[in-house]
């Protein structure tokens, strides 16, 4: 029996590796070629250390120098005796370079391309053979014909047999204006699965904050509670800037058949719209979300929007237990956080 290890780097690259009935986690990756920071391999140095995300494991044995009990409560272990119990997701703080690895490179084909509306497109692509990825996680797509790379969060659920995404159609866009002419069959390339900006372990309500196709993240990652189920209180607010900007709402609306539990509201921010909720996405959320801070917060959307968002939350004065944000910058670096209390 194996078990799944989704090892995220500090630079948001993640590499998936298979831990054999009772390897360690560190074992697992250096039989891939990856080379977690260690040095006495024996839970004496604490070299290796590492947070647990998610998942269950034998944390085996090592002295306090390595590892106090406090940190191995909070969820850090040694990834050179930490044994999984069931599939995993560890952050290792170091950047994937200095592991000697990197995102890894797929290739696969469009399926084809659907307009939502007059400024929202999704695509689909053939799922090629070996990728994984967390829900909320994305790739860096390689615009056909050029060198150029756009970075396109996945709104499909990890188990699903193809992979889409949603889109902003810029007009005067590189990869939107390559989307309306597209033709189904196309050869793409993309690296990744990449971000921190992913679904942890639900233990206790979500609320999810999305702006336009900062919806992307979100639908993946309800896609993934339908498959697994969810014991607690899941909410959307999705706002958005024009009416034509709302789209997935019949998909919104299976996940409410499909996962008790779930609920969303939308808005539309523009002056003229005749859209039942106005204003933003903030001032669709009801105190009593919050739930005195025992909440986990994902917030998605263009800068300024998170920007305000994040402002606001900080007003409240309740902190959530933690806050997941992510930013669809136009171009460059992504910029992902977490602010956990
Ligand atoms: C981590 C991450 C995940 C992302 N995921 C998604 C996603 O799931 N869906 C999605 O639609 N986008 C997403 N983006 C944004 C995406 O990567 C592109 O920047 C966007 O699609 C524009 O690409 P383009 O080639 O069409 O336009 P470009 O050729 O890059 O831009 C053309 C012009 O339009 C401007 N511009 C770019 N974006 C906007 C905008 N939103 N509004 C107004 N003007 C703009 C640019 O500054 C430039 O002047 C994500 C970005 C990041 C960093
Ligand atoms: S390498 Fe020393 S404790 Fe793991």
């Amino acid at each position: 029996m194996t078990h799944s290890i989704a090892l995220n780097f500090e630079d948001g690259v993640t590499r998936f590796v298979e831990a054999r009935a009772g390897e360690t986690v560190a074992d697992a990756a250096y039989r891939l070629g990856i080379n977690i920071p260690l040095d006495c391999r024996d839970g004496a140095c604490g070299t290796c250390k590492c947070r647990v995300e998610s998942g269950s494991y034998d944390g085996g044995s090592y002295i306090e120098d390595a590892l106090t009990d406090e940190e191995a409560a909070s969820g850090l272990a040694l990834a050179c005796q930490a044994r999984p119990k069931t599939d995993m997701v560890v952050a290792i703080p170091a950047a994937s370079t200095a592991c000697k690895t990197r995102p890894q490179s797929f290739e696969t084909v469009l399926r084809r391309v659907e307009r939502l509306s007059d400024t929202s497109l999704a695509f689909m692509l053939d799922r090629p053979a070996g990728l994984a990825f967390l829900p909320g996680q994305y790739v860096n797509l390689r615009v056909p014909g050029t060198e150029q790379r756009r970075s396109y969060s996945f709104s499909s659920a990890p188990g699903a047999d193809a992979l889409s995404f949603l889109v902003r159609d810029i007009p005067a866009g590189l990869m939107s204006g390559w989307l309306r002419a597209a033709q189904p069959g196309t050869a793409m390339e993309f690296t990744g699965p990449a971000g921190s900006f992913y679904l942890r372990d639900v233990t206790r309500p979500l609320l999810f904050l999305a702006g336009g196709t900062g919806l992307a993240p979100f639908m993946s990652m309800l896609g993934r509670l339908v498959e697994t189920g969810c014991d607690h209180p899941v909410r959307l607010v999705y706002g958005v800037t024009h009416d034509a900007d709302l789209v997935g709402l019949a998909q919104l609306d299976a996940y409410v058949a499909a996962l008790p539990g779930f609920s969303y509201v939308t808005t539309v921010a523009a002056e003229g719209s005749t859209h039942p909720r106005r204003g933003y996405v903030t001032a669709h959320v009801e105190a009593g979300w919050l739930n005195g801070g025992e909440v986990d917060v994902y917030l998605c959307g263009p800068p300024p929007m998170v920007d305000a968002v994040r402002g606001w939350l900080a007003a409240q004065g309740v902190t959530p237990n933690a806050f997941h944000y992510e930013k669809f910058s136009p171009s460059g670096p992504a910029e992902a956080g977490r602010l956990a209390a």
